[in-house]
């Protein structure tokens, strides 16, 4: 069934190909979607603790890698669009999709790599940070896990983002894809929306968000704090 933000995206694509004017320009650089291609499931599905197989597969194929197709087909019907002559809501429409399908793309695959066969604990840079932001590792993980299962009945993400300017981690609250801090690098990310966890749990939100925090694998965050940290 499609959601009210799908058929505003269908929208933007039937109005879009009425104002398309033909006008690549004649050497296009590289499309972005050549750079963003899906990746497949960094771990073995049938391998994570509390999230079954069914569920990890559907999730990566047709939630992910649809986000990574639809930003391919937007960003080549942008690539023929006049934007000089092109109606604000064709430009806004096609813009907006864009961004929500490549934010998608990237938090999938924050979420699947931070997902593993559970027991993991953060290296000790990461392990330090959240003590000095949070307090200690149990008040983080509290925080985390009870921003995610207030999400539940709605949809979003919980992120655990990076923020050079404040120096500092943020437990982050995400209601669409395109609301990730601006300045942030983000090291986890708890997919919050139902096909993260209905296939499984149905309802029961609370109960996939502790199979989450117990499949958690803290190596990718560790990576990307590290190369944050240096950079
Ligand atoms: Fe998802």
């Amino acid at each position: 069934m499609l959601d009210r933000r799908s058929l505003i995206g269908a929208g933007a694509m039937l109005a879009a190909s009425a104002a398309i004017a033909g006008c690549a320009t004649a050497q296009s650089p590289p499309a972005l979607s050549t750079v963003y291609t899906p990746k497949p499931l960094p771990f073995d599905p049938k391998a994570i603790p509390g999230l079954s197989e069914k569920l990890l597969v559907s999730h990566h194929d047709n939630n992910y890698a649809g986000a990574a197709k639809r930003f391919g087909d937007i960003e080549a019907q942008l690539r023929q669009t006049d934007f000089a002559t092109a109606p604000g809501f064709l430009i806004n429409g096609l813009k907006r999709e864009e961004l929500i399908a490549l934010n998608s793309m990237i938090l999938h695959e924050v979420y699947f790599a931070g997902l593993g066969k559970g027991g993991s604990k953060p290296g000790a840079d990461l392990a330090r940070q959240l003590e000095a932001d949070f307090g200690s590792h149990d008040r983080w993980r509290a925080e985390f896990t009870g921003i995610g299962k207030a999400l539940g009945g709605g949809s979003g993400w919980v992120l655990l983002t990076w923020s050079p300017r404040a120096g500092r981690l943020i437990n982050q609250w995400s209601s669409d894809h395109t609301l990730t801090a601006a300045d942030g690098a983000v090291l986890l990310a708890l997919d919050m929306y139902e096909h993260a966890y209905h296939m499984d749990f149905g309802a029961k939100v609370g109960d996939y968000v502790n199979a989450y925090m117990g499949a958690l694998d803290w190596a990718a965050a560790d990576k990307a704090f590290s190369s944050r940290l240096k950079a």
